[in-house]
């Protein structure tokens, strides 16, 4: 059924008379709506940029671009542009960064960079016929693919390995083009894709025309060519170590050995309880995403392999661990994280290239470190938090500043609300009813 509220060629419109329909039909014809969403709008030259990126713009959302500075990884010290609307994220990254850098800092590992892609297929011929010619396919495979594989061969990367998959037990005629890459520094999504739709297309003929295969086998039904986002080889560990002493500052509010006992318990339970490392992982991804997002990387990729990673043993489990032996508080994360640092929006979102800059031009492993050691301190000072003061504490003094702002409140109200709120619960109503009670204080005093 179609209402009125349906529309035909809203594509074609200009961005104008695109946000002109959306605010007669779902904004009652609001001009102040109108002008908001265009206050946000951007020079033309950067605007065009921006709606390159995605369709149908009618604004721009702007969201906080923060930085953790004090990042000590591998004996180098980064300023690490962090994008997200959450409040003490960037904080807690920060200090978290600043403690750990006065221990020794964070030491972070590449394990691997492959890539996999694989080409989904469906032929009903007899598998050790596939089996046999599989060496000439993958040479044939290889070949034509090399006009789009030149430029990333030069580069040192390319097609690593191609894998014949026979998945016939778990669906009837069902094989994939298991294929290995190397994207070097680029995520390499288009590169992987367009790699792998010329593999679809070169199987099709190999089997139409290889004289191993007779008339009735030479139907291959091509399901899809695609990249995995699930990177279990392109993988980077950072980790933190020091002696349990060494743990011990004054915010603990309890000794260095009841703080590490209490912490490694908390990472156990994450490994346990899936509903806790739901929770515990989203406070990683707090920290990586921001980083992702900021140097214009793709936090849905990063996300999605992630929790497949959490989840490879059949359960899901922390992508963080904890140790403490012969005195040593070891703490580290492992996760794969599939980035690029070059093209994409790497390039062109105006501010994802000074992120890059601000981290001094990294290369993809590089980033790599530095994103997975933000996770580390992002989760670092999430667990810190819960097992000594409670979350609520330093959140709060967020929320609090969130509602004054809201609230409009002079620097003079937010200092009263500060010191009437140090010692209790804080809610939008209490905050709200403080504010009014100081304004009609104020209010009878000028007026008395
Ligand atoms: C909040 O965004 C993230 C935390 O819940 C993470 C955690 O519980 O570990 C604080």
């Amino acid at each position: 059924m179609k209402d009125d509220k349906q529309i035909n060629g809203f594509s074609k419109r200009s961005k104008a008379e695109k946000l002109q329909w959306v605010i007669e039909n779902f904004f009652n014809g609001h001009e102040s709506a109108a002008g908001e969403l265009r206050s946000f709008w951007l020079d033309d030259e950067t605007q065009n940029i921006f709606d390159a990126f995605s369709e149908n713009s009618i604004s721009n959302f702007i969201l906080p671009y923060g930085v953790a500075p004090n990042m000590l990884i591998n004996g180098k010290t980064y300023c690490v542009p962090m994008v997200t609307e959450e409040s003490s994220v960037v904080a807690a990254a920060a200090a978290a960064a600043k403690y750990w850098s006065t221990r020794g800092g964070i030491k972070a590992t590449v394990v691997n960079t492959k890539k996999i892609g694989q080409v989904h297929f469906k032929w009903s011929g007899q598998t050790e016929k596939l089996i046999s010619v599989f060496p000439e396919l993958k040479k044939e495979l290889i070949i034509t693919a090399s006009a789009i594989t030149t430029n990333m061969d030069k580069r040192g990367g390319g097609i690593l390995d191609i894998e014949l998959k026979d998945l016939s037990d778990k669906e009837p005629d069902y094989y994939q083009l298991f294929t290995h890459f190397d994207t070097c520094d680029s995520m390499g999504a288009n590169f992987i894709n367009s790699v792998l739709e010329q593999f679809g297309r070169t199987l099709r003929l190999f089997i139409q025309t290889h004289p191993a295969f007779d008339e009735t086998d030479r139907e291959v039904d091509i399901i899809m060519c695609i990249l995995s986002n699930y990177t279990p080889e392109c993988l980077v560990k950072a980790e933190v170590s020091c002696t349990i002493d060494e743990l011990g500052d004054e915010c603990l509010e309890m000794d260095a050995v009841g703080f590490a006992e209490r912490f490694a318990t908390a990472i156990r339970i994450a490994e346990i309880d899936s509903y806790r490392a739901t929770t515990h992982n989203k406070g990683i991804f707090n920290g990586i995403d921001a980083v992702v997002i900021a140097t214009g990387n793709d936090f849905r990729a990063i996300e999605a392999s992630g929790h497949t990673y959490a989840a490879r043993s059949g359960i899901y489990k922390s992508l963080s661990k904890c140790t403490i032996k012969d005195n040593i508080f070891s703490f580290n994360l492992e996760i794969p994280l599939a980035i690029g640092t070059i093209g994409g929006l790497t390039k062109l979102h105006p501010i994802a290239r000074h992120s890059l800059e601000m981290l001094g031009h990294p290369s993809a492993p590089e980033l790599m470190t530095i994103i997975a050691a933000t996770g580390l301190m992002q989760n670092f000072a999430a667990i810190r938090s819960l097992v000594t003061t409670g979350i609520q504490k330093g959140h709060m003094k967020m929320h609090l500043m969130n509602i004054l702002n809201h609230l409009s409140a002079t620097e003079q109200e937010i200092e009263q609300a500060f010191e009437y709120f140090s010692d209790k619960v804080i809610s939008f109503t209490s905050v709200r009813e403080l504010i009014t009670e100081i304004r009609e204080r104020e209010h009878k005093i000028i007026t008395d």
